[in-house]
């Protein structure tokens, strides 16, 4: 099928399943395709909301703004957590708003990985998030382990994929945490967090789940799946903003729970201000915090969370399932002949939000793009990711921009960019 045909296919997809309305809770940005809201989402406008409101407080009431207002800001971490648990299939005290990813994963590893000789290694995957191993391979150095006997990197096939046997395999008796991501950033595939989580309990160890790319494209049991520990950022799909602050669960049978790296914003929130030289810890995941939350890159998240909690995740992945199914085929179909692989897996259970279409060039390919008024992603070495969301990306859109993509590839129009893979988002 030609382009035209597909992207008369997608606007009859729209017909029959309108968004217009929740599209217009969104500021999009102008006059581009915005694919990239797996990397930033875009503002809502109930988060600007918000986050005026926040900003008035401030203005309005100074530092009383503390216990009043409409959110009071004392316990404002433990609202949004609540709102978050919602999203990831959670008891309220099992989500906090807290810190960001990578800190997040530092609290997790201070709080949660307890070596002994015999179980000393923490398992994660070659294709993670550099920042995750950067942050395990400082914590195996600060009890003096060397990276490589306690530290079991999961290899990918293919590059882009990891096999469930392979994950099952480094599972070993030996192996006291593994750092496994819900979705990984590369490639889009999702990994089967139950399933995972009950293998690593049978042979005895927890798992912290880096969900950053799943939380708010993917719907999640994390209490009913008894995962230990979980961590992710809310300025992708769930639109909290650029530096938002980030999400911690914590499984209720690891409650109460000392913390790693004690502060003050772990304590339980009727004593903190007994200002007591000892801790007395939050009995919920906010035992984990450790100084003040960031009040304003956390006021947006309650107007986008609204917007989850209305829509619901279940209508969420519906959609999302059908997008990239729609992108995938597409993509197949126009673009093969061009050098272009979609290495995001086929089957809906193992793809998260975003495909992900592997070409050499495919850092000239995406800022080619973005010259042209689609917006996608770069990751290396050879992965051109595009995320629509559910929430705001039309089927037209996704077959305009594959139309585009299509029109640079055959003219040989990213050949007149430079070579070289620097870029940010
Ligand atoms: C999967 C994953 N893990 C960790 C991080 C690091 O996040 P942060 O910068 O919020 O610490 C990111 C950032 O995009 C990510 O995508």
């Amino acid at each position: 099928m030609r382009c035209g045909a597909w992207i008369e296919a997608a606007s009859r997809l729209d017909r029959e399943d309108d968004i217009k309305d929740l599209r217009r809770e969104f500021v999009l940005p102008k006059a581009v395709i915005y694919l990239d809201g797996n990397s930033l989402g875009p503002l809502t406008h109930r988060g600007l909301k918000h986050l005026e409101r926040t900003i008035a407080e401030w203005r309005r009431l100074g530092v009383l703004g503390w216990q009043s207002g409409e959110v009071p800001w004392f316990h404002l971490a433990e609202t949004i957590g609540a709102m978050l648990a919602d999203v990831v299939g959670a008891e309220p005290e099992e989500v906090i708003a807290t810190g960001q990813t990578t800190l997040n994963l530092h609290q997790v590893l201070a709080t949660f990985y307890r070596p002994t000789p015999e179980r000393h290694v923490i398992v994660a995957d070659a294709l993670a998030f550099p920042s995750d191993l950067y942050a395990i391979t400082s914590h195996l150095a600060r009890h003096g382990l060397d990276a490589q006997e306690s530290l079991r990197l999961i290899r990918s096939r293919d590059g882009y994929t990891l096999a469930d046997e392979d994950v099952r395999a480094a599972l070993a008796s030996d192996v006291a945490l593994a750092v496994l991501p819900g979705v990984l950033f590369g490639s889009g595939q999702a990994l089967r967090v139950a399933q995972v989580t009950a293998a690593a309990h049978a042979s005895g160890a927890l798992v912290a789940w880096d969900l950053s790319h799943a939380v708010g494209a993917v719907p999640l049991a994390l209490h009913q799946d008894e995962v230990d520990v979980a961590f992710f950022c809310t300025y992708k799909y769930l639109c909290g903003g650029p530096g938002a602050i980030g999400g911690l669960f914590v499984h209720q049978r690891h409650l109460p729970v000392r913390p790693g790296m004690a502060g003050w914003f772990g304590s339980d929130k009727a004593r903190q201000f007994d200002m007591g030289a000892e801790l007395a810890p939050s009995q919920g995941a906010g035992a984990l915090q450790v100084g003040t939350p960031p009040l304003l890159s956390a006021a947006p998240l309650i107007g986008s969370l609204e917007i989850y909690r209305e829509v619901g995740m279940v209508k969420v992945r519906e959609r999302s399932l059908r997008q990239t199914a729609f992108l995938a085929q597409m993509a197949a179909d126009v673009l093969a002949d061009h050098g272009f692989r979609v290495v995001t897996p086929s089957t809906p259970q193992a793809r998260g939000g975003h495909v992900a279409l592997a070409h050499p060039e495919a850092a000239r390919l995406s800022r080619a793009l973005k010259d042209r008024g689609v917006v996608p992603d770069f990751r290396p070495p050879d992965i051109v990711r595009l995320g629509p969301h559910p929430l705001y990306t039309t089927f037209e859109e996704i077959a305009r921009a594959l139309s585009v993509l299509c029109g640079i590839v055959r003219d040989g129009a990213h050949l007149a960019y430079p070579e070289g893979r620097e870029e940010i988002g």
